[in-house]
């Protein structure tokens, strides 16, 4: 899909990340790396929020899924079984002049006419260069410029002065095979595989070749059997882990979108097989239905994963999917749903929850040559378990959450002036900072040892954030861009001057701005009520 050049609201969520301390570019003083980023405090919050959640909803609020924390590198094997090292590539192409490298499927159609080349001739030595070579200009430009990228590509071929024979030329709609930042004809595509490799001890030889992990998942189908062995789970239960993945993208883009190191949340939940399945009996335990084939386990996951999103602020509304088509399945899925989300540029990936059968525990079983069977008390029967997988990218939904929350509106401050105010929405839940703690003045020692005392109170249970420095509206408009939920200010009140306020703070509601008093006594309650 084809993207709009410049996306201003991506361009001002962009520059909140880097100015609040969201997100940064790694190793921005040496300027940076393509394809790799960093959090900032405020978004190190966040994403540890976010990852906190997903595991207890995925396993400590539930009784059917345990959990894995597995090693980056593993054994080279398991990629061999997963089909990872023949087949886990995208098809690169590079622009024959300045050697660019685009993935295939992803350069822009293009319109114009082709300039054909058939080799130039070196008008001061006689040398000539074979090859061909084309150029695609768009209608109505002056063919010179096709001429000039055509003399460029033969010099860098040791032919300075090339005479262009046999120029001839065609119409072209839709091309991808040109670069569309010069027109210059690109090479065939051809797989790039996207795992990293590394080697493991002193020797860099073929043998001790491994690989970062391109998913979280193929260490849980690894570890199968030893988990089955000590966690007490009948089938169906589930595996989930979250952790860092690396694929060595080709073009990173779209701000932490897609890039070349990010982290997964990933369950596998194993099922019977259909015919397995169907002999058991109902126990009628909720979540657990074990008369369940594979078709309900995935929409239970689909709609149990809408349901999260919803908890942490994307609606339906926002979100969309995308059932697979046949031809768009990978290798091991039967059927796959992904989850969307609305992003600036575009509609695109959050989730995919995919169907995978038995094939990562069949082939693991094949490549290792350990068994990889569950023996079915209830039906007597010894099978492969089946999986259904629900896998999702922290990365990618930090920037849904920063985009669903970003918001500019206009405001009146106290002296009656229009102001832009720039409030991240986050619901409270994975907001990164759940309440600011503000004395009304900063030069009165009783405001601010009571100030300290409410921090205090509450710090224990959640991240607090203590401002003392500048007018106290400016304070406000602070957290609101930090996407900080609540506001608690001590006031004179709060130490008693109306006696019958004594021990009560200003509570303020970054959406509504609307401030009601409250007890001290009464915030942790209902703090922890709105971000548990
Ligand atoms: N185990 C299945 C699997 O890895 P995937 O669709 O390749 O499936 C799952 O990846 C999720 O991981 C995606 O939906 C996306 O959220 C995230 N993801 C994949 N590649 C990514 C990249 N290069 N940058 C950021 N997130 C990525």
């Amino acid at each position: 899909m084809s993207e709009p050049k410049s996306n201003e609201r991506m361009e001002k969520i962009v520059s909140l990340c880097k100015r609040r301390g969201f997100i940064f570019q790694s190793s921005e003083i040496y300027g940076g790396i393509n394809g790799f980023w960093d959090y900032g405090p405020l978004g190190a919050e966040l994403k540890r929020n976010v990852k906190d959640y997903w595991w207890r909803s995925m396993t400590q609020r539930r009784d059917d899924v345990v959990g894995l924390e597995a090693t980056i590198i593993m054994h080279p094997k398991i990629w061999e079984a997963s089909g990872h090292t023949s087949t886990f590539s995208d098809p690169m192409v590079d622009c024959l002049l300045t050697k660019k490298r685009f993935r295939a499927d992803q350069v822009d159609p293009q319109d114009g006419i082709i300039y054909f080349f058939t080799g130039g001739r070196d008008a001061a030595t006689g040398k000539e260069s074979p090859e061909s070579y084309s150029v695609l200009l768009a209608a109505g430009k002056n063919p010179e410029s096709a001429r000039k990228v055509a003399r460029q590509f033969y010099a860098a071929r040791g032919v300075e002065n090339a005479e262009l024979q046999g120029e001839r030329t065609e119409a072209v709609q839709g091309s991808t095979r040109y670069n569309p930042e010069n027109g210059s004809l690109l090479t065939e595509p051809r797989p790039f595989n996207l795992m990293f490799k590394t080697y493991v001890g002193p020797v860099e030889s073929e043998d001790n070749v491994a690989y970062l992990r391109p998913e979280t998942a193929q260490a849980i189908f690894a570890q199968f059997s030893n988990v089955l062995a000590v966690a007490r789970q009948k089938i169906p239960f589930g595996i989930c882990q979250i952790g860092k993945a690396f694929r060595n993208e080709i073009n990173p883009r779209n701000f932490i979108f897609r890039s070349r190191e990010f982290e997964q949340m990933e369950l596998e939940f194993f099922i019977k097989p259909d015919d397995a399945a169907a002999k058991s009996v109902n126990a009628g335990e909720p979540g657990t239905e074990p008369t369940w084939g594979w078709e309900q386990w995935h929409k239970y996951w689909v709609e149990e994963r809408v349901k999260w999103y919803e908890s942490i602020g994307l609606g339906r509304d926002v979100l969309d999917f995308h059932w697979q088509a046949k031809e768009e399945l990978a290798h091991y899925a039967r059927a796959t749903v992904d989850i969307l989300y609305k992003f600036p540029f575009g509609t695109q990936e959050l989730e995919g929850i995919a169907a995978r059968g038995n094939f990562d525990l069949s082939q693991h079983q094949k490549f290792s040559g350990k068994s990889m069977e569950y023996f079915d008390e209830e039906t007597k029967s010894r099978f492969i378990p089946h999986v259904i997988e629900p896998s999702a990218g922290v990365d990618r939904l930090i920037l849904a959450l920063l985009c669903n929350a970003f918001n500019e509106e206009e405001v009146t401050d106290e002296k009656g002036n229009k102001e832009t105010r720039v409030v991240l929405k986050f619901h409270p839940r994975i907001a990164p900072v759940k309440v600011g703690i503000f004395p009304l003045l900063k030069n009165k020692p009783e405001l601010v040892k009571k100030a300290l005392q409410v921090r205090d109170l509450l710090r224990d249970s959640m991240t607090v954030y203590y401002d003392d420095t500048g007018a106290i509206g400016r304070r406000y408009r602070r957290q609101d861009e930090a996407g900080t939920p609540y506001g608690v200010t001590i006031d004179f009140d709060t130490l008693g001057e109306t006696p019958s306020l004594a021990d009560t703070v200003t509570l303020r509601d970054r959406d509504t701005m609307k401030q009601e008093r409250m007890a001290i006594a009464d915030l942790l309650p209902f703090l922890l009520g709105k971000i548990r």
